[in-house]
């Protein structure tokens, strides 16, 4: 007996199996870049810090990221958070955001094959872009288009 299965379902694991042949980006994949990303971000002398602040128990939180880019480049549906809200309260600004990415990027060119790589670096960018602005706009700094979000610069200093 096949059980039902919904329009909605059937449509996303569509999707999923379309990037998955496109660019050979697998769970195991994923996993093996957000642990080697991660390992990173935790000996790197500016973004190191910020996470010890606030993760202790590094094991759920690694799951929690695998779920994401799960969800992010598979469309798979396994994540379901608020990351606007984690980022809020972060003492982050442009400067963190590029190393993020600077660290992001070096490790799925390692890691992934280039189709893979193209594809995870294009939705970090876009995901980054937005929590910066989304950062900067909690801080009462609304930022043109293209502007960047700078703690230190002497017009905002009221605002950081
Ligand atoms: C300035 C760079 C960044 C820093 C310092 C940073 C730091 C953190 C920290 C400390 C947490 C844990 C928050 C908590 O549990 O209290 C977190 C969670 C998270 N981060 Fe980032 N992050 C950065 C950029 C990004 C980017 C660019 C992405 C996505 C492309 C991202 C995705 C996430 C997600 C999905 C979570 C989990 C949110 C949840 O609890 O559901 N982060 N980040």
């Amino acid at each position: 007996m096949t059980l039902p299965i919904a329009p909605g379902m059937q449509r996303r694991a569509e999707i999923t199996d379309r990037i998955r042949a496109e660019t050979g980006i697998d769970e195991a994949m994923i996993d093996q870049l957000v642990r080697r990303f991660y390992d990173r971000v935790r000996q790197d002398a500016l973004l190191g810090p910020v996470f010890a602040a606030r993760i202790a128990d590094w094991e759920p939180h690694l799951q929690k990221m695998c779920a994401f880019w799960s969800s992010v480049a598979l469309m798979s549906g396994r994540y379901h958070g608020q990351p606007m809200q984690a980022h809020l309260p972060l003492p982050v600004d442009a400067q963190h955001f590029d190393r993020w990415l600077a660290l992001f990027e070096a490790t799925a060119n390692e890691i992934c094959p280039p189709q893979a790589a193209a594809h995870f670096i294009e939705r970090a960018r876009r995901i980054a872009e937005s929590l910066e602005l989304g950062i900067a706009c909690g801080r009462g700094v609304l930022l043109a288009k293209g502007q960047r979000y700078r703690r230190d610069d002497p017009a905002r200093a009221a605002n950081s």
